[in-house]
């Protein structure tokens, strides 16, 4: 359904709403013994790529991570969850947070989940010759998804900004 300017219809933030699950094994570690940024970022990605596409309603392609913190180690036996959901919305871009647990295998009943990693990721809703295309817009459902949008579009300025900044020096260099 789209409304009559042509912008599919708006939805709310629960929309969105992604957890993906899984458990650490030997594989994903490095030399350390740890878990692998790599393997966080791309546990990241996926989550954040399937609430872009439940959002979007189809095809949504990584743009930018402009914001990713590893908070605290992932070992072997962690059983972690992501959380994504759409922050904000542009005509065809979306932002995307993350929040990563990790419930200790060893520490289970006794502990909450430990934050073990933050992101922020800009997707584009695209079409199938892979052109932008527009996307519903996020309506926040409580205070503090508003102060989410808010502090997206703060990102979205100083990413763009940058962008600009950066294109202007090559320019003349
Ligand atoms: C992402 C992509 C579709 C953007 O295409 P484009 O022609 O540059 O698009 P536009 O300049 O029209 O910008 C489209 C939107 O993306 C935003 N955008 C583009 N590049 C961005 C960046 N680096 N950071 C943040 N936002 C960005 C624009 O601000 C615009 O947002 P809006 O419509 O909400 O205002 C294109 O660069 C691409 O296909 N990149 C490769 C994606 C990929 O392969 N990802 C990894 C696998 S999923």
């Amino acid at each position: 359904m789209t409304e009559h300017t042509g912008r599919p219809t708006s939805r709310p933030t629960s929309y969105s709403r992604v957890t993906l699950s899984r458990i650490m094994t030997a594989v994903d570690v490095n030399l350390y013994g740890t878990v692998h940024g790599g393997v966080i970022m791309k546990f990241v990605d996926d989550v954040a790529g399937a609430a872009a596409a439940r959002h979007s309603g189809g095809i949504a392609v990584t743009a930018s991570i402009d914001e990713i913190v590893f908070v605290e180690p992932l070992r072997v036996g962690d059983l972690v969850h992501a959380f994504a959901q759409v922050n904000w919305t542009g005509t065809t871009s979306m932002e995307v947070g993350v929040r990563v647990e990790a419930e200790r295998w060893d520490e289970v009943s006794e502990s909450a989940p430990v934050v073990v990693a933050t992101a922020y990721l800009v997707f584009v809703a695209v079409d199938a010759e892979g052109k932008p295309r527009p996307l519903p817009a996020v309506v926040p459902d409580s205070p503090q998804d508003e102060g989410r949008w808010r502090e997206a579009e703060i990102r979205r300025e100083h990413r763009l900004a940058r962008r600009d900044a950066i294109q202007r020096h090559r320019s003349v260099t």
